[in-house]
């Protein structure tokens, strides 16, 4: 049975050589429930509008990822001192019929507070979520990015495949 306070994600994908690499005073983890009231929605909004959230509705959505196992992978890196989350970042593992039934990693919503920007913690969640992708069976991870950040995922070991399409539903 899961664990009710337990993280999203069993502590075995988070990479142990990344986590070894982070300074002593941040941990690279993944999400739990207590991260709504450590900031998590706040780093959130250096990437893009988030909106008001209740615990209630965060607690909701995170029941709704943590019961899709191998599907929602969440991480998080915690400033130690404060307890603060200081960058997330996202794997969303699709399933597919193509590439005999493949999976494919789709990197979403990555964000380090602005106070923490070039530290090296961004490039250290996305290969946080490389080694899970890798884990768990991935033969490929893509994301859509703004040329504005290319060069960060090209640093990232990632390389431009083309342009993001998008059509709106929302306005
Ligand atoms: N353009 C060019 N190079 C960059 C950029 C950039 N925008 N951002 C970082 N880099 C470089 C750094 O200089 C560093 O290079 P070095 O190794 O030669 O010194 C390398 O990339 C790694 O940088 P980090 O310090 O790990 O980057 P940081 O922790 O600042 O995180 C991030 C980068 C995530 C883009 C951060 O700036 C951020 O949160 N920005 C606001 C939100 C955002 O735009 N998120 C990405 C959205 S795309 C998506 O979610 C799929």
């Amino acid at each position: 049975m899961t664990d009710p306070n337990g993280p999203l994600f069993p502590l075995s994908f988070v990479c142990p050589d990344i986590s070894s690499k982070l300074r002593p005073d941040y941990v690279l983890r993944p999400l739990q429930l207590s991260d709504y009231q450590a900031g998590v929605l706040e780093v959130l909004k250096d990437l893009t509008t988030v909106g008001d959230i209740s615990e209630e509705r965060f607690n909701e959505q995170f029941e709704y990822m943590r019961a899709r196992q191998g599907e929602y992978f969440v991480v998080i890196i915690e400033k130690i001192a404060t307890g603060n989350v200081v960058g997330v970042g996202t794997l969303l593992v699709e399933r597919k019929f193509i590439h005999e039934c493949g999976l494919v990693g789709h990197i979403e919503d990555i964000a380090v507070a602005k106070s923490e920007q070039g530290k090296k913690l961004g490039i250290k969640i996305i290969s946080a979520l490389d080694f899970i992708g890798k884990k768990i069976g991935c033969y490929k991870n893509i994301l859509d990015c703004s040329p504005h950040n290319e060069q960060f995922y090209v640093k990232c070991g990632y390389s431009n495949a083309g342009f993001e399409m998008t059509k709106r539903f929302d306005k």
